[in-house]
């Protein structure tokens, strides 16, 4: 007996996410794999090329190879790439020089920074500058996904600027139809290119259903037609926040495993409904809303790609700090893809402000230092894979548990004591019927000592302390009762101890931020793959 409780207590959970992968991506159920069947997950950044100078931001303050590795230092793997489609539409536009393009809007300044740090870019053509940048990120194993966000070159989206839905001023069918295709012909020879996201938050008084289908399979089979590598990623009506249609009449197109659903979410999705509301509630409803109008197409088999989110980073955003902690939970239970809002620092020229400063960029307007490092710390517990199809994880299902307000998870630290650790290094806990969790040799359970005492894990594991329930509106505490029927919920303390205190908020106040005991247990585990070597496409099952 002693001899297994000696053996090593913590399993390494992640399941190979290496650098580079078997491309190009195709779908198995809701997962996106590679060539090999292994999960491929997306954690991906946006960066924004659309806006008037279509020229993608931050060029005038690093170089781009610099940017490039930033990315991947910063954990991500892959950029949402936005662009215009008067970049391939339009002549006079796309073959402008960078040079020009900064001219034409008196923006002198940033050629001198353009020339400073990426002197080959200035008199490039703006459709040769932007293939340029994909082909940096390409080279430094950064996959691309070609988001096309707009048709005329701007800051996106309102209602009312004609770029909203087909039929709209600036939204011909036939002209984006024409687009999508050249833009999935330029990049069909490079293999990082996996993606491409055929119009960004639909939106508008045309908006409708039946225009819907109507185009949107056409420009995802012309998409195919031109680049049959690519995923082909669809986004839903009113700002992405809605693929409810599809309960009843599913896409119909010519070729299979590349369709993937994309969904927005920020906390101003929902006005101020975070800062003036019960966090308990609001993320109840929220979260049962998404589920409602896109998360079932993941029981559906379909990818679920959350390709814009994102907060202040500065930390000051009630409305968005709150939501974040939601946010995190719902990412990691359903460990989905997604990409975040934003990269830029800053940009050239937004809604007609130079060097206008992006407190949702991930960098500082120097395009070098991250803008705030604790908050990618705890997005770092969803930028890995932990669950889908592989051959090298883990094959049972088991658990952790995820504190979304510090991205951290509950790991075992010796015999009897936990502490809050890195997630990717976190033991597995299985969740029994009788609401106890156990380790995995099943000796010990987590066990609640009294208020204010810190957790510990106990062979006893029938008694008081030991049941841990979900409740509130938002099951995100995690209760117990020990004797004298107190009951006490998960918490952790400001030196990240993780302790049992008074169940807070449940009382339907606003004032009040539940975030400290807000715990999320977590399926990990991946389905062992079996490989039938058929041509180059894989068939993956399993099993
Ligand atoms: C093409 O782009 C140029 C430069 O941005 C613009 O002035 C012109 O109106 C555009 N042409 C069309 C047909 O949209
Ligand atoms: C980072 O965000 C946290 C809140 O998540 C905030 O407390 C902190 O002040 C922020 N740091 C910086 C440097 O803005």
């Amino acid at each position: 007996m002693i001899m297994h409780l000696l053996l090593p207590l913590f399993t390494l959970l992640i399941l190979s996410q290496s650098m580079s992968h078997a491309l190009p991506l195709s779908t198995q159920s809701r997962w996106i794999v590679d060539e090999e069947g292994e999960r491929v997950k997306l954690a991906c950044v946006n960066w924004a090329s659309h806006l008037d100078l279509v020229v993608a931001e931050g060029l005038s303050k690093q170089p781009i190879d610099a940017i490039a590795n930033k990315i991947l230092e910063m954990g991500f793997n892959c950029v949402r790439l936005t662009w215009p489609i008067y970049l391939v539409t339009n002549d006079s536009l796309s073959s402008l020089t960078v040079r020009e393009s900064f001219l034409n809007y008196g923006l002198t300044d940033y050629i001198s920074g353009i020339q400073d740090n990426n002197p080959s870019f200035l008199d490039l053509s703006l459709i040769t500058a932007f293939q340029a940048v994909v082909t940096s990120l390409s080279d430094n194993n950064v996959m691309v996904i070609l988001d096309n966000h707009i048709t005329k070159p701007g800051w996106c989206c309102s209602r009312a600027d004609g770029n909203g839905f087909f039929g709209d001023t600036y939204f011909d069918p036939n002209l984006w139809i024409q687009g999508l295709t050249k833009m999935a012909t330029l990049f069909k020879d490079n293999p990082n290119v996996i993606g491409m996201s055929l119009r960004n938050e639909l939106r508008g008084p045309k908006e409708n259903v039946n225009d819907w289908y109507r185009y949107m399979q056409k420009g995802a089979e012309a998409v195919h037609n031109a680049n049959p590598n690519v995923l082909v990623i669809l986004s839903g009506l009113n700002f992405d926040k809605d693929l409810s249609f599809l309960h009843n009449k599913p896409v119909s197109l010519s070729f299979k495993g590349k369709l993937v659903f994309e969904v927005h979410w920020y906390a101003f999705t929902d006005g101020s409904a975070w800062k003036d509301g019960d966090p308990n509630q609001v993320c109840a409803r929220v979260v049962n809303n998404y589920m409602r109008t896109v998360g079932f197409l993941l029981d559906q088999g379909y990818p679920l790609f959350v390709s814009e989110w994102g907060i202040d980073m500065r930390g000051t955003n009630v409305n968005d700090n709150r939501y974040l902690n939601c946010f995190l939970t719902w990412v990691a239970e359903h460990d989905l893809d997604w990409a975040l809002w934003t990269l830029a620092g800053s940009y050239y020229l937004r809604e007609g402000v130079a060097g206008m400063i992006e407190y949702y960029g991930v960098l500082h307007s120097d395009w070098a230092s991250v803008r705030n490092s604790s908050f990618l710390e705890r997005i770092s517990a969803i930028q890995s894979p932990l669950q889908g199809p592989s051959k090298a994880g883990i094959k049972s299902r088991q658990k952790i548990i995820f504190h979304p307000s510090t991205g951290l998870c509950i790991v075992r630290k010796s015999l009897i004591d936990v502490q809050l650790g890195k997630c990717s290094e976190s033991n597995l806990w299985s969740y029994t019927p009788k609401k106890t969790l156990t380790t995995e040799d099943s000796y010990f359970c987590i066990k609640g000592q009294g208020s204010n005492q810190p957790i510990r894990l106990s062979i006893f594991c029938l008694g008081t302390g030991t049941r841990w329930d979900p409740i509130s509106d938002s099951n995100l505490h995690l209760s117990t009762r020990l004797g004298g029927n107190t009951t006490l919920c998960l918490d952790v303390d400001s030196s990240n101890n993780v302790i049992t205190t008074s169940c807070r908020c449940l009382g339907k106040d606003k004032s009040c931020d539940p975030g400290s005991q807000w715990f999320k247990i977590v399926d990990v585990g991946s389905y062992t793959v079996k490989l039938y070597g058929v041509g180059s496409r894989a068939r993956v099952a399993e099993m």
